[in-house]
Order: structure tokens, then sequence, then C-alpha cells
């Protein structure tokens, strides 16, 4: 059995895109692996939120997490700022990582776009940090969508220099679990490009705040083409759009694309955005009943919080006195 870390940013907004490409992942893995699952707020700070924001977020996601399926009983779910470990390994690791690494990292260049001398050292640092969230448990696997998929290389390659550097077979290289299906849900209405939390369009993702009216209104203004739906998938490689909402399906249903080409071949649109609208309101509109309910209660979001923090600390904590031995700095 090995161990599970994972996180997600406290920046509201969640989305089908972090459901299905994370958290749905996440209630699986949970049942064979001891597992964390952190709310990252400070990786959140790179983008400057409103303070009292960040905090209503943090409380939301957790409502998210438990009404998705994340048992408090058996997963620990903390805010990474109550953890101190993850800032002192930061730092640790960040003297084992090149510049030339991190200038490799494709969402720093598109977060910091063209006012690159702009951009904050957080924004620079943000996937040491992540590296460090990781290691500080030695986690084993790291469930994420596929847009993480260069973040978690570089995450091994630093725990390789570590190992390397100090001669030790501490850190073990943390596997990335990524689904097939959905790893990549993207915009509804440009299938170019990823689903996302600020895209300034509402319309571009279900959100979990989302009713089902919203739902229905949003998927019936979801890009489309005037075309029927191919049997293959492969005939359709040309419509972003089409595939993306096939696909989205096909994720909603456990199927595969071709299952799902194949049960709509010849049809338009209008019906298969009926179809794709239901199912998502039965996916959703039970996740958005009972975080209403999880939200009525803050105590009980603030208690399992702090479970899960003194758990990750006393862990963390662990490693850390080991990793300061392995480095040579003295424990006070
Ligand atoms: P973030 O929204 O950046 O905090 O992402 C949290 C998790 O959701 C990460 O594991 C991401 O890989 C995943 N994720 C974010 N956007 C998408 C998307 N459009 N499709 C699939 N997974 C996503
Ligand atoms: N960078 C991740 C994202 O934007 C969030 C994250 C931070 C994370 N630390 C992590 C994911 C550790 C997995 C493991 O989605």
């Amino acid at each position: 059995m090995g161990r599970i870390f994972s996180g997600l940013q406290p920046t509201g907004n969640f989305h089908l895109g972090n459901y299905l490409g994370a958290l749905r992942n996440w209630v699986a893995m949970q049942k064979e692996h001891e597992s964390f699952f952190c709310l990252v707020d400070l990786h959140a700070l790179t983008t400057l939120p409103e303070p009292s924001k960040l905090r209503s977020n943090v409380r939301e996601i957790v409502a998210v997490y438990l009404a998705a399926g994340i048992d408090p009983e058996r997963s620990y779910i903390f805010p990474q700022s109550a953890v101190s470990a993850h800032c002192e390994l930061g730092w640790i690791l960040s003297c084992l990582t090149p510049l030339g690494w991190l200038n490799r990292m494709t969402q720093f260049k598109e977060k910091a776009g063209k006012q690159r001398e702009q951009a904050n050292l957080g924004l620079y640092a943000y996937p040491v940090l992540q590296a460090a969230d990781i290691l500080a448990y030695r986690a084993t696997h790291v469930p994420v969508g596929e847009d993480q998929k260069q973040h978690l290389e570089l995450v091994r390659d630093i725990a390789g220099a570590f190992n390397r550097q100090y001669q030790v077979d501490y850190f073990p290289l943390p596997e990335p679990v990524i689904l097939k299906t959905a790893a990549r849900v993207m915009s509804l209405r440009d299938g170019s490009v990823k689903m996302s939390k600020s895209d300034p369009s509402e319309y571009s993702r279900i959100q979990f705040s989302d009713d089902p009216d919203a739902i229905a209104l949003k998927i019936r203004k979801a890009k489309t083409d005037p075309d029927p739906i191919a049997g293959d998938p492969k005939a359709m490689e040309n419509r972003l759009e089409a595939l993306n909402l096939l696909g989205i399906y096909g994720a909603l249903s456990d199927q595969s694309l071709d299952a799902v080409c194949r049960e709509f071949e010849g049809q338009n649109f209008s019906h298969f955005k009926q179809k794709l609208t239901e199912l998502l309101i039965n996916t959703l509109e039970p996740i958005r009943q009972k975080m209403t309910v999880f939200l009525k209660n803050p105590e009980r979001l603030d208690a399992i919080l702090e479970k899960g923090s003194q758990k990750a600390r006393d862990l963390a904590c662990t490693h850390m006195n080991e990793i300061k031995d392995i480095v040579g700095l003295l424990k006070a």
C-alpha cells in the first residue's frame, strides 16, 4: 500500500475539470491508500487573492471534497499553511533545483505571459513548493489532471537530485496517476484551451455551484458544429468542441470515447446535449445538495481540518527531522 498526496488551490470556481481530472480519482484511490488531500493555500497566494475570499474558499473546497466522497475518517484533509514543513523543505529543495529546470515549466510561461519581469518569485518557485508538498510525506502516488504532468516530472527529478546529492535512498520517486478519460477537460467555448477557474467567461465551465438550470443553459450554449456525430472519434479529429463534450459524457458514464461515438453515431448535437445535460445533473446535483449541508456546519469542517492538520504535521515533522539530519542541519 502506497501513500497518496494531492492538492488543489482554494481559489473558488471549482469545476468539472477539477472533478473529473482529480477529485473523482482521489475518492476511488483513498480506499486502498493512506491519503493526504491538501488545500494549497500558499500556492494560491501567488495570485494575491483577497484575504477574506481565500479564507472562505478553503471551507468551500473542504465541503466539495466531502460532498464528492472523500471520507474524513479514512483520509486527511488540511490546509498547506497549517504545516510549516512545506516551506522548510521547499527551501532545502530549491537549493538543489537548477534554474534551467524551472525555466522549462510551461505553466510559469503561460501564467507570467509577456510580463515575465513583473511575475513574482512565488509563481516561479511554485513547482518547488509543490515538490515539497509531496516529498514532505514521502508520498508514492499523486493523482492529478494532465496539466500537472510536467510539474510531477520535475518533482521526480528533484527527489532524484536529493537522493544523489546526499547518497541516500530517502525520497521515493512519486508516480503521477493520470486517468485516460477526461484527464484534460476543455473549455465549453473553445476546445483548444482547458476548462479553468480563471477563464473570464462562466459559460466556459460547469461549476459545482451551478444549479440544474445553469447546467442546462451552459450545455445548450456550449460550442459544437452542425455535423452529425461520427461513429469513430478519429473521424472527428478537428472537431475539438464536439470531442470534448463526447469525452465528458464518456467520463461521467464510465465509457470509452469509442463507445460514446458508437452510441450517438449519426445523431446531431441537440439530442446528445439533452442526454449530456441529464447525466451532468444526475451526477452533480446530489453533490451540490450535500455541499450546501456541509457548509451549514462550519464547526464540523474546521474540526476535520484540525484533525487532518494534526496528522499531517506529525508525519511531516518526523520526516523533517530525518531530512535535517541528512543535509547537516542541527535539530534544535
Ligand atoms: P487547480 O484548479 O489548478 O487547483 O487544479 C486542481 C486539480 O485539477 C489538478 O490535479 C489539475 O490537474 C486538475 N485540473 C484542473 N483543470 C483541469 C481540466 N480542465 N481538466 C482536467 N483536470 C484539471
Ligand atoms: N499545482 C497543482 C495545480 O495547480 C496544485 C498542487 C500543489 C498539487 N501542490 C500539489 C497537486 C501537490 C498535487 C500534488 O493543480
